[in-house]
Protein backbone atom coordinates (compact mmCIF):
# COMPACT_ATOMS: atom_id res chain seq x y z
CA UNK A 1 0.00 0.00 0.00
CA UNK A 2 0.93 3.57 -0.54
CA UNK A 3 2.42 5.45 2.75
CA UNK A 4 0.11 7.38 4.59
CA UNK A 5 1.65 11.09 4.39
CA UNK A 6 1.33 13.88 7.28
CA UNK A 7 1.79 17.01 7.75
CA UNK A 8 2.56 18.64 10.94
CA UNK A 9 1.72 22.15 12.21
CA UNK A 10 3.78 23.50 14.93
CA UNK A 11 7.16 21.79 15.70
CA UNK A 12 7.76 22.88 19.28
CA UNK A 13 7.20 20.48 23.13
CA UNK A 14 4.53 18.01 20.69
CA UNK A 15 5.56 18.89 17.52
CA UNK A 16 9.37 18.15 18.09
CA UNK A 17 8.18 14.63 20.30
CA UNK A 18 5.82 13.92 17.45
CA UNK A 19 8.40 13.52 14.70
CA UNK A 20 10.93 11.79 17.02
CA UNK A 21 8.38 8.97 17.78
CA UNK A 22 7.19 8.58 13.88
CA UNK A 23 10.69 8.86 13.08
CA UNK A 24 12.18 6.30 15.69
CA UNK A 25 9.40 3.53 15.91
CA UNK A 26 8.52 3.95 11.70
CA UNK A 27 9.30 0.21 11.24
CA UNK A 28 6.82 -1.11 14.32
CA UNK A 29 4.34 1.83 13.66
CA UNK A 30 4.40 0.62 10.11
CA UNK A 31 3.33 -2.55 10.99
CA UNK A 32 0.44 -2.03 13.18
CA UNK A 33 -0.82 0.40 10.58
CA UNK A 34 -0.45 -1.74 7.67
CA UNK A 35 1.48 0.47 5.82
CA UNK A 36 4.30 3.39 5.75
CA UNK A 37 3.14 6.65 7.53
CA UNK A 38 5.99 9.52 6.91
CA UNK A 39 5.70 13.23 8.12
CA UNK A 40 6.47 14.89 4.18
CA UNK A 41 5.90 18.52 5.66
CA UNK A 42 6.10 20.80 8.75
CA UNK A 43 5.83 24.22 9.81
CA UNK A 44 6.63 26.21 12.36
CA UNK A 45 6.84 30.15 13.06
CA UNK A 46 10.86 30.35 13.43
CA UNK A 47 12.21 28.31 10.23
CA UNK A 48 15.84 29.17 11.82
CA UNK A 49 15.11 27.96 15.51
CA UNK A 50 16.72 24.66 16.94
CA UNK A 51 14.43 22.46 17.16
CA UNK A 52 14.50 18.89 19.11
CA UNK A 53 13.77 17.00 16.36
CA UNK A 54 15.61 15.65 13.06
CA UNK A 55 13.71 17.32 10.70
CA UNK A 56 15.54 15.90 7.53
CA UNK A 57 13.56 14.81 4.70
CA UNK A 58 10.91 17.18 5.80
CA UNK A 59 10.01 20.07 3.89
CA UNK A 60 9.45 23.16 6.41
CA UNK A 61 7.50 26.02 6.02
CA UNK A 62 6.01 29.12 8.01
CA UNK A 63 3.16 29.37 6.53
CA UNK A 64 0.59 26.07 7.88
CA UNK A 65 -1.67 26.79 4.53
CA UNK A 66 1.14 25.02 2.44
CA UNK A 67 0.09 22.41 4.41
CA UNK A 68 -3.01 22.30 4.18
CA UNK A 69 -3.93 23.06 0.32
CA UNK A 70 -0.91 20.13 -0.10
CA UNK A 71 -3.61 17.48 -2.06
CA UNK A 72 -0.37 15.11 -1.22
CA UNK A 73 -1.22 15.36 2.50
CA UNK A 74 -4.04 12.87 4.03
CA UNK A 75 -3.45 13.84 7.47
CA UNK A 76 -2.91 17.37 9.20
CA UNK A 77 -1.83 17.18 12.46
CA UNK A 78 -2.32 20.18 14.40
CA UNK A 79 0.14 20.51 17.44
CA UNK A 80 0.44 24.91 17.38
CA UNK A 81 -2.27 25.28 20.07
CA UNK A 82 -4.77 28.12 20.73
CA UNK A 83 -7.59 29.35 18.86
CA UNK A 84 -8.27 32.20 16.41
CA UNK A 85 -6.72 31.64 13.52
CA UNK A 86 -5.99 28.15 14.27
CA UNK A 87 -9.42 27.27 14.27
CA UNK A 88 -9.47 28.71 10.53
CA UNK A 89 -6.68 26.64 9.21
CA UNK A 90 -8.57 23.14 11.06
CA UNK A 91 -11.52 23.94 9.78
CA UNK A 92 -9.51 24.38 6.03
CA UNK A 93 -8.17 21.47 6.41
CA UNK A 94 -11.49 19.54 6.86
CA UNK A 95 -13.00 21.03 3.90
CA UNK A 96 -10.25 20.02 1.75
CA UNK A 97 -11.16 16.56 2.73
CA UNK A 98 -7.78 16.14 5.37
CA UNK A 99 -8.34 14.21 8.34
CA UNK A 100 -7.09 16.07 11.49
CA UNK A 101 -5.08 14.53 14.80
CA UNK A 102 -4.96 17.76 17.34
CA UNK A 103 -3.84 18.10 21.07
CA UNK A 104 -5.39 21.31 21.23
CA UNK A 105 -7.75 20.70 24.30
CA UNK A 106 -8.90 24.52 24.27
CA UNK A 107 -9.75 24.31 20.57
CA UNK A 108 -11.79 21.10 21.05
CA UNK A 109 -13.32 22.57 24.38
CA UNK A 110 -14.73 25.65 22.74
CA UNK A 111 -15.24 24.89 19.42
CA UNK A 112 -15.51 21.36 19.18
CA UNK A 113 -18.81 20.60 18.35
CA UNK A 114 -18.72 23.25 15.00
CA UNK A 115 -15.53 21.27 14.24
CA UNK A 116 -16.57 17.88 14.61
CA UNK A 117 -20.23 19.29 12.40
CA UNK A 118 -17.77 20.13 10.00
CA UNK A 119 -15.81 16.33 10.19
CA UNK A 120 -18.78 14.95 9.39
CA UNK A 121 -20.44 16.64 6.79
CA UNK A 122 -16.85 16.19 4.94
CA UNK A 123 -16.84 12.39 5.97
CA UNK A 124 -13.26 12.75 7.84
CA UNK A 125 -12.00 12.22 10.87
CA UNK A 126 -10.59 14.58 13.74
CA UNK A 127 -8.83 12.57 16.29
CA UNK A 128 -8.25 13.83 19.89
CA UNK A 129 -6.16 11.78 22.25
CA UNK A 130 -3.76 13.86 23.70
CA UNK A 131 -5.78 16.36 24.02
CA UNK A 132 -6.59 15.20 27.66
CA UNK A 133 -4.50 13.69 30.14
CA UNK A 134 -0.97 13.94 27.73
CA UNK A 135 0.40 10.08 27.25
CA UNK A 136 -3.11 8.39 29.01
CA UNK A 137 -5.22 6.87 26.58
CA UNK A 138 -8.37 7.98 28.33
CA UNK A 139 -10.71 9.36 25.14
CA UNK A 140 -10.17 5.58 24.09
CA UNK A 141 -10.74 4.13 27.34
CA UNK A 142 -14.03 5.80 27.83
CA UNK A 143 -15.23 5.80 24.19
CA UNK A 144 -14.46 2.18 23.02
CA UNK A 145 -13.13 0.53 26.54
CA UNK A 146 -16.21 1.33 28.66
CA UNK A 147 -18.69 1.85 26.12
CA UNK A 148 -21.03 -1.06 27.42
CA UNK A 149 -21.14 1.11 30.87
CA UNK A 150 -23.49 3.94 32.17
CA UNK A 151 -20.65 6.01 33.14
CA UNK A 152 -21.46 7.01 36.85
CA UNK A 153 -18.90 9.66 37.40
CA UNK A 154 -15.58 10.18 36.69
CA UNK A 155 -12.27 12.53 38.60
CA UNK A 156 -9.25 13.03 37.61
CA UNK A 157 -5.69 15.09 38.02
CA UNK A 158 -5.78 15.65 34.53
CA UNK A 159 -3.15 18.30 34.47
CA UNK A 160 0.65 17.81 34.83
CA UNK A 161 1.47 21.33 35.40
CA UNK A 162 -0.95 21.94 38.84
CA UNK A 163 0.14 18.55 39.97
CA UNK A 164 4.23 19.30 39.37
CA UNK A 165 3.79 22.50 41.49
CA UNK A 166 1.73 20.66 44.65
CA UNK A 167 3.74 17.77 44.76
CA UNK A 168 6.94 19.83 44.75
CA UNK A 169 5.23 22.95 47.13
CA UNK A 170 4.28 19.60 50.07
CA UNK A 171 7.51 17.33 49.26
CA UNK A 172 10.29 19.89 48.94
CA UNK A 173 9.11 23.18 50.51
CA UNK A 174 9.21 24.82 47.16
CA UNK A 175 8.24 28.42 46.55
CA UNK A 176 5.21 28.50 43.70
CA UNK A 177 6.55 30.74 40.85
CA UNK A 178 10.06 28.66 41.27
CA UNK A 179 8.41 25.85 40.31
CA UNK A 180 6.18 26.81 37.71
CA UNK A 181 9.22 28.46 36.06
CA UNK A 182 10.40 24.68 36.28
CA UNK A 183 7.30 23.34 34.30
CA UNK A 184 7.61 25.84 31.65
CA UNK A 185 11.31 25.04 31.28
CA UNK A 186 9.88 21.40 30.50
CA UNK A 187 7.83 22.09 28.54
CA UNK A 188 4.77 20.98 30.60
CA UNK A 189 2.63 24.27 30.89
CA UNK A 190 0.65 25.80 28.90
CA UNK A 191 1.53 28.99 26.53
CA UNK A 192 -0.51 31.11 28.76
CA UNK A 193 0.80 29.80 32.49
CA UNK A 194 -2.69 30.67 34.14
CA UNK A 195 -4.16 28.20 31.92
CA UNK A 196 -2.93 25.48 34.53
CA UNK A 197 -2.34 27.69 37.55
CA UNK A 198 -6.54 28.79 37.58
CA UNK A 199 -7.85 25.52 36.36
CA UNK A 200 -8.47 26.94 32.95
CA UNK A 201 -6.45 23.51 31.22
CA UNK A 202 -8.14 21.39 33.52
CA UNK A 203 -11.59 22.71 32.84
CA UNK A 204 -11.09 22.03 29.11
CA UNK A 205 -10.21 18.66 29.32
CA UNK A 206 -12.99 18.10 31.69
CA UNK A 207 -15.81 19.38 29.48
CA UNK A 208 -14.00 16.99 26.87
CA UNK A 209 -14.13 13.95 28.95
CA UNK A 210 -17.63 14.55 30.40
CA UNK A 211 -19.05 14.96 26.86
CA UNK A 212 -17.44 11.07 25.52
CA UNK A 213 -18.56 9.83 29.36
CA UNK A 214 -22.09 10.77 29.41
CA UNK A 215 -23.06 11.77 25.36
CA UNK A 216 -23.66 15.34 25.97
CA UNK A 217 -22.51 18.60 23.77
CA UNK A 218 -19.55 20.03 24.46
CA UNK A 219 -20.05 22.75 27.09
CA UNK A 220 -17.10 24.68 28.69
CA UNK A 221 -18.85 27.85 29.90
CA UNK A 222 -21.42 25.24 32.49
CA UNK A 223 -17.62 23.84 34.46
CA UNK A 224 -16.84 25.65 37.65
CA UNK A 225 -13.72 26.31 37.65
CA UNK A 226 -11.18 27.29 40.49
CA UNK A 227 -7.14 26.87 40.52
CA UNK A 228 -4.57 26.01 42.80
CA UNK A 229 -3.14 29.47 43.52
CA UNK A 230 -5.41 29.84 46.90
CA UNK A 231 -3.90 26.64 48.49
CA UNK A 232 -2.08 27.15 51.39
CA UNK A 233 1.22 25.30 52.95
CA UNK A 234 -1.43 25.82 56.06
CA UNK A 235 -4.21 23.39 54.53
CA UNK A 236 -2.18 20.99 53.02
CA UNK A 237 -0.49 20.37 56.80
CA UNK A 238 -3.87 20.33 58.49
CA UNK A 239 -5.39 18.09 55.37
CA UNK A 240 -2.65 15.51 56.26
CA UNK A 241 -3.13 15.61 60.00
CA UNK A 242 -6.52 14.79 59.15
CA UNK A 243 -5.38 11.98 57.40
CA UNK A 244 -5.79 13.65 53.45
CA UNK A 245 -3.90 15.06 50.54
CA UNK A 246 -5.11 17.71 48.41
CA UNK A 247 -5.25 17.47 44.95
CA UNK A 248 -6.49 19.65 42.28
CA UNK A 249 -9.62 17.53 40.24
CA UNK A 250 -11.42 17.79 36.93
CA UNK A 251 -15.14 15.84 38.81
CA UNK A 252 -17.84 15.00 37.05
CA UNK A 253 -20.77 13.40 38.25
CA UNK A 254 -24.15 12.04 37.36
CA UNK A 255 -27.35 12.83 39.71
CA UNK A 256 -30.65 12.39 39.33
CA UNK A 257 -30.94 16.33 39.50
CA UNK A 258 -28.25 16.69 36.55
CA UNK A 259 -24.63 16.87 35.91
CA UNK A 260 -22.02 18.48 38.24
CA UNK A 261 -19.15 19.57 36.34
CA UNK A 262 -16.40 21.02 38.69
CA UNK A 263 -12.53 21.62 38.59
CA UNK A 264 -11.14 22.78 41.78
CA UNK A 265 -8.97 21.70 44.87
CA UNK A 266 -9.92 18.80 46.56
CA UNK A 267 -9.09 16.33 49.82
CA UNK A 268 -8.78 13.02 48.83
CA UNK A 269 -8.40 10.49 51.79
CA UNK A 270 -4.87 9.73 51.36
CA UNK A 271 -5.53 5.88 51.33
CA UNK A 272 -6.69 6.49 48.00
CA UNK A 273 -4.24 5.48 44.82
CA UNK A 274 -5.16 8.84 43.30
CA UNK A 275 -4.15 10.60 46.64
CA UNK A 276 -0.44 9.67 45.67
CA UNK A 277 0.05 10.04 41.90
CA UNK A 278 2.77 12.80 41.89
CA UNK A 279 4.95 15.34 39.82
CA UNK A 280 3.35 16.08 36.45
CA UNK A 281 1.63 12.08 36.18
CA UNK A 282 -2.13 12.40 35.64
CA UNK A 283 -4.91 10.16 36.93
CA UNK A 284 -8.39 9.52 36.73
CA UNK A 285 -11.35 7.29 38.08
CA UNK A 286 -13.88 6.35 36.27
CA UNK A 287 -16.93 4.24 37.62
CA UNK A 288 -19.17 2.85 35.21
CA UNK A 289 -22.41 1.05 36.02
CA UNK A 290 -20.73 -2.67 35.08
CA UNK A 291 -17.24 -2.81 35.14
CA UNK A 292 -17.17 -0.48 38.78
CA UNK A 293 -13.88 1.83 39.51
CA UNK A 294 -11.43 2.00 36.93
CA UNK A 295 -7.98 4.03 37.00
CA UNK A 296 -5.66 5.77 34.35
CA UNK A 297 -2.64 6.31 35.26
CA UNK A 298 0.39 8.14 33.04
CA UNK A 299 2.20 10.99 32.17
CA UNK A 300 -0.06 14.16 31.97
CA UNK A 301 2.57 16.43 29.99
CA UNK A 302 6.00 16.19 28.25
CA UNK A 303 7.41 16.16 24.45
CA UNK A 304 7.08 11.92 24.10
CA UNK A 305 4.41 11.15 26.34
CA UNK A 306 1.80 13.59 24.53
CA UNK A 307 3.26 12.49 21.15
CA UNK A 308 2.90 8.53 22.02
CA UNK A 309 -0.86 9.35 22.23
CA UNK A 310 -0.82 12.00 18.68
CA UNK A 311 0.52 9.14 17.04
CA UNK A 312 -1.33 6.65 18.35
CA UNK A 313 -4.39 8.53 16.84
CA UNK A 314 -2.31 9.07 13.63
CA UNK A 315 -2.14 4.97 13.20
CA UNK A 316 -6.16 5.11 13.66
CA UNK A 317 -6.55 7.19 11.21
CA UNK A 318 -4.10 5.50 8.89
CA UNK A 319 -5.84 2.16 9.88
CA UNK A 320 -9.58 3.62 9.19
CA UNK A 321 -8.74 6.03 5.64
CA UNK A 322 -10.30 3.38 3.81
CA UNK A 323 -13.33 2.66 6.08
CA UNK A 324 -16.83 3.72 5.38
CA UNK A 325 -16.94 7.32 7.56
CA UNK A 326 -20.86 6.36 8.71
CA UNK A 327 -19.58 3.76 10.29
CA UNK A 328 -16.41 4.89 12.22
CA UNK A 329 -16.48 5.37 16.16
CA UNK A 330 -18.43 9.23 16.91
CA UNK A 331 -16.39 11.70 17.52
CA UNK A 332 -17.69 12.27 20.90
CA UNK A 333 -18.44 8.36 21.79
CA UNK A 334 -22.17 8.69 21.51
CA UNK A 335 -23.51 9.18 17.59
CA UNK A 336 -24.22 12.88 16.90
CA UNK A 337 -28.03 13.23 16.64
CA UNK A 338 -28.16 10.94 20.06
CA UNK A 339 -26.51 13.62 22.26
CA UNK A 340 -28.24 14.37 25.85
CA UNK A 341 -29.92 17.93 26.64
CA UNK A 342 -29.72 16.54 30.33
CA UNK A 343 -28.92 19.64 32.60
CA UNK A 344 -25.61 20.61 33.49
CA UNK A 345 -26.25 21.66 37.70
CA UNK A 346 -25.34 25.24 38.68
CA UNK A 347 -22.59 25.38 41.21
CA UNK A 348 -25.60 26.36 44.38
CA UNK A 349 -26.90 22.45 43.78
CA UNK A 350 -23.21 20.80 43.95
CA UNK A 351 -23.51 18.19 46.55
CA UNK A 352 -20.01 17.34 48.37
CA UNK A 353 -18.16 17.68 51.87
CA UNK A 354 -15.78 20.26 52.97
CA UNK A 355 -12.78 21.37 54.78
CA UNK A 356 -13.33 24.52 56.64
CA UNK A 357 -10.29 26.57 57.91
CA UNK A 358 -11.47 29.58 59.92
CA UNK A 359 -9.23 32.26 62.39
CA UNK A 360 -11.19 32.95 65.48
CA UNK A 361 -10.64 34.71 68.51
CA UNK A 362 -9.59 33.22 71.62
CA UNK A 363 -12.99 33.39 73.83
CA UNK A 364 -15.58 31.34 74.90
CA UNK A 365 -18.73 30.38 73.28
CA UNK A 366 -17.05 31.05 69.67
CA UNK A 367 -16.89 27.69 68.39
CA UNK A 368 -20.48 27.37 69.59
CA UNK A 369 -21.67 30.31 67.25
CA UNK A 370 -19.79 28.61 64.25
CA UNK A 371 -21.64 24.71 64.59
CA UNK A 372 -25.16 26.99 65.14
CA UNK A 373 -24.73 28.62 62.23
CA UNK A 374 -23.55 25.04 60.43
CA UNK A 375 -26.66 23.08 62.22
CA UNK A 376 -29.23 26.15 60.84
CA UNK A 377 -28.26 24.98 57.78
CA UNK A 378 -28.45 21.39 57.95
CA UNK A 379 -24.42 20.81 57.78
CA UNK A 380 -23.57 18.11 59.83
CA UNK A 381 -19.92 18.25 61.22
CA UNK A 382 -17.57 15.27 60.52
CA UNK A 383 -14.75 16.68 62.56
CA UNK A 384 -13.40 19.43 64.38
CA UNK A 385 -10.18 20.42 65.13
CA UNK A 386 -8.96 23.99 67.68
CA UNK A 387 -5.15 24.61 67.35
CA UNK A 388 -3.57 26.47 69.88
CA UNK A 389 -2.37 29.83 68.59
CA UNK A 390 0.30 30.39 67.20
CA UNK A 391 3.35 32.34 68.86
CA UNK A 392 2.65 35.61 68.91
CA UNK A 393 -0.43 35.58 68.07
CA UNK A 394 -4.02 35.47 69.49
CA UNK A 395 -6.22 34.39 66.97
CA UNK A 396 -6.86 30.33 66.91
CA UNK A 397 -7.22 28.33 63.84
CA UNK A 398 -10.44 26.25 63.98
CA UNK A 399 -10.39 23.23 61.15
CA UNK A 400 -14.05 21.85 60.42
CA UNK A 401 -14.62 18.91 58.42
CA UNK A 402 -18.61 18.40 57.52
CA UNK A 403 -20.34 15.63 55.73
CA UNK A 404 -21.93 16.00 52.37
CA UNK A 405 -23.90 19.38 51.77
CA UNK A 406 -25.89 20.86 49.51
CA UNK A 407 -23.21 23.88 47.93
CA UNK A 408 -25.72 26.65 48.44
CA UNK A 409 -26.10 25.64 52.13
CA UNK A 410 -22.80 25.71 53.10
CA UNK A 411 -22.30 29.61 51.01
CA UNK A 412 -24.96 31.05 53.31
CA UNK A 413 -23.05 29.49 56.33
CA UNK A 414 -19.66 30.47 55.40
CA UNK A 415 -21.41 34.03 54.89
CA UNK A 416 -22.70 33.98 58.55
CA UNK A 417 -19.36 32.96 60.16
CA UNK A 418 -17.70 35.46 58.31
CA UNK A 419 -19.84 37.91 59.95
CA UNK A 420 -19.63 37.05 63.42
CA UNK A 421 -17.43 39.44 65.27
CA UNK A 422 -15.20 36.87 66.84
CA UNK A 423 -14.08 35.69 63.16
CA UNK A 424 -10.97 37.12 61.39
CA UNK A 425 -10.79 37.61 57.86
CA UNK A 426 -12.34 34.75 55.13
CA UNK A 427 -13.01 31.16 55.64
CA UNK A 428 -10.82 29.27 53.87
CA UNK A 429 -13.01 26.28 52.09
CA UNK A 430 -11.83 23.51 50.60
CA UNK A 431 -13.95 20.63 48.97
CA UNK A 432 -13.59 17.14 50.12
CA UNK A 433 -15.17 13.49 48.58
CA UNK A 434 -14.02 10.24 49.63
CA UNK A 435 -14.18 9.10 46.01
CA UNK A 436 -16.15 5.71 47.05
CA UNK A 437 -17.84 3.42 44.97
CA UNK A 438 -20.71 5.53 44.87
P1 LIG B 1 4.96 24.87 21.81
O1 LIG B 1 4.83 26.31 22.13
O2 LIG B 1 6.13 24.13 22.34
O3 LIG B 1 4.94 24.69 20.22
C1 LIG B 1 4.07 25.40 19.39
C2 LIG B 1 4.58 25.30 17.98
O4 LIG B 1 3.71 26.02 17.11
C3 LIG B 1 5.96 25.93 17.78
O5 LIG B 1 6.76 25.08 16.99
C4 LIG B 1 5.69 27.24 17.05
O6 LIG B 1 6.71 27.64 16.17
C5 LIG B 1 4.47 26.84 16.26
N1 LIG B 1 3.68 28.01 15.86
C6 LIG B 1 3.20 28.98 16.66
N2 LIG B 1 2.53 29.90 15.93
C7 LIG B 1 2.61 29.48 14.64
C8 LIG B 1 2.16 30.00 13.42
N3 LIG B 1 1.47 31.14 13.39
N4 LIG B 1 2.43 29.32 12.29
C9 LIG B 1 3.12 28.16 12.33
N5 LIG B 1 3.58 27.61 13.47
C10 LIG B 1 3.33 28.27 14.61
O7 LIG B 1 3.61 24.18 22.27
P2 LIG B 1 3.39 22.68 22.76
O8 LIG B 1 4.06 21.75 21.86
O9 LIG B 1 3.66 22.60 24.22
O10 LIG B 1 1.80 22.57 22.62
C11 LIG B 1 1.18 22.34 21.38
C12 LIG B 1 -0.26 21.90 21.62
O11 LIG B 1 -0.27 20.69 22.36
C13 LIG B 1 -1.10 22.89 22.44
O12 LIG B 1 -2.43 22.84 21.99
C14 LIG B 1 -1.02 22.32 23.85
O13 LIG B 1 -2.10 22.69 24.66
C15 LIG B 1 -1.05 20.85 23.54
N6 LIG B 1 -0.51 19.96 24.56
C16 LIG B 1 0.72 20.22 25.08
C17 LIG B 1 1.30 19.33 25.97
C18 LIG B 1 2.65 19.55 26.54
O14 LIG B 1 3.10 18.75 27.37
N7 LIG B 1 3.37 20.60 26.13
C19 LIG B 1 0.59 18.12 26.39
C20 LIG B 1 -0.71 17.94 25.77
C21 LIG B 1 -1.22 18.85 24.89
P3 LIG B 1 8.17 28.05 16.73
O15 LIG B 1 8.73 26.82 17.34
O16 LIG B 1 8.93 28.46 15.51
O17 LIG B 1 7.94 29.15 17.71
N1 LIG C 1 -0.24 22.24 30.30
C1 LIG C 1 -0.81 20.93 30.27
C2 LIG C 1 -0.57 20.25 31.60
C3 LIG C 1 -0.23 20.13 29.15
O1 LIG C 1 0.32 20.68 32.32
O2 LIG C 1 -1.27 19.30 31.92
C4 LIG C 1 -0.89 18.79 28.98
O3 LIG C 1 -2.21 18.92 28.55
Amino acid sequence: MKPVKVGVLGLGTVGGGTVNVLKRNAAEIARRAGREIIITRASAKDLNKVRICDTEGIILSADPMDIINDPEIEIVVELIGGGGVVKDWILKALENGKHVVTANKSLIALHGNEIFAKASEKGVIVAFEAAVAGGIPIIKAIREGLAGNEIEWLAGIINGTGNFILTEMRDKGRDFDDVLAEAQALGYAEADPTFDVEGIDAAHKLTILASIAFGIPLQFDKIYTEGISRITRLDVEYAERLGYRIKHLGIARKTPEGIELRVHPTLIPERRLIANVNGVMNAIVVRGDAVGNTLYYGPGAGAEPTASAVVADIVDVARALTSDPENRVPHLAFQAESLSDILVLHPDNFKTSYYLRLCTEDKPGVLADVTRILADHNISIEAIIQKEALPDETLIPIILLTQITLEKEMNAAIAAIEALDTVNGKVNRIRLETLENK
